[in-house]
């Protein structure tokens, strides 16, 4: 069997105070993260525990980021450059938006999860950035997650290291393989990229699909040591499904989309 860890017992309460006195106060945080560790557990030798921080890690460090909800347009600065979630200019404090923080450990598979039973996206402008990183601060584009008709429930986002310093983070998308099979009722193929889950479908809306957020982690480039993070290579070799087999803990509290891999 296969050792599952959780999230809360390897986020300190300790960051959770200091991204409230670093980052501006109405950035809520939401840290309804269930991180799950694949493997063994080895030493963790970063100590920075905040995503707006500058860090290099190795392999078997936890590495911590963010992921800021809010509408697409708040995350470009006058409307032309992206800018990343930590930088002030963009003022994200002071418009609708929530804040997930994650630590999972470099170079494991993991599977990040996020209840929307009282957080449902489409509330904060529907889009979501990752991002980590200050002065070497990195961002992944903006994700469509929800409006009012659509859901997406399913992401995969890769963080790629050069030297220990993350360089980029980005979404991973499956054409929409995770629809096939599904019932047209609920799901639909949106823009030929993501598979979509009509919201009217999700428990609290007035269907009985969980529509909980799961976002595959993985790893890809170099450590500080310069050894390369395999768990890309790992999850490009796997079938794309079989990987949910590692997560049968989680069964109970995964989205409908995943449990027919089990
Ligand atoms: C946005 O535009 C204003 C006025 O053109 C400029 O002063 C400001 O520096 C710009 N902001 C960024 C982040 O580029
Ligand atoms: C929701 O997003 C989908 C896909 O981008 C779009 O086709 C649809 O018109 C949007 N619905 C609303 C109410 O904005
Ligand atoms: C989300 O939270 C609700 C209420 O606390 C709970 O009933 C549900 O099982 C949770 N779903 C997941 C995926 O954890």
């Amino acid at each position: 069997m296969i050792p599952l860890l959780r999230a809360s017992e390897k986020l300190p309460i300790m960051a959770t105070v200091r991204l409230f006195a670093t980052l501006p106060k109405k950035l809520l945080l939401l840290l309804m993260a269930l991180i799950v560790v694949v493997h063994s557990e080895a030493a963790n030798t970063n100590n920075v525990y905040q995503p707006c921080a500058d860090t290099k890690i190795q392999r078997s460090d936890g590495f911590t980021f963010g992921i800021a909800f809010s509408s697409r347009d708040s995350f470009f600065a006058n409307q032309s450059h992206q800018l990343s979630p930590c930088d002030r200019r963009l003022s994200l404090a002071s418009l609708n938006s929530q804040l997930a923080v994650f630590r999972p450990r470099v170079d494991q598979i993991s599977l990040l999860s996020i209840n929307t039973s009282d957080f449902f996206p489409d509330a904060f402008g529907g889009y979501m950035v990752a991002f980590a990183g200050r002065k070497y601060a990195a961002r992944s584009q903006p994700a469509f997650v929800a409006n009012s008709t659509f859901i997406v429930t399913s992401f995969t986002l890769v963080l790629e290291f050069q030297k220990g310093r993350l360089q980029n983070l980005y979404w991973k998308r499956d054409g929409c393989a995770s629809c096939s099979g599904k019932s047209r009722s609920s799901y639909v193929c949106l823009n030929n990229q993501d598979c979509a889950i009509r919201t009217s479908s999700c428990r609290n809306r007035g269907g009985n699909v969980d529509c909980s957020l799961g976002i595959q982690l993985t790893f890809s480039g170099t450590d500080k040591h310069l050894s390369a993070l395999n768990s890309w290579y790992e999850v490009k070799n796997l079938r794309q499904y079989s990987l949910y087999n590692v997560y049968s803990n989680l069964r109970d509290s995964l989205t409908g989309q995943y449990n027919r891999f089990f």
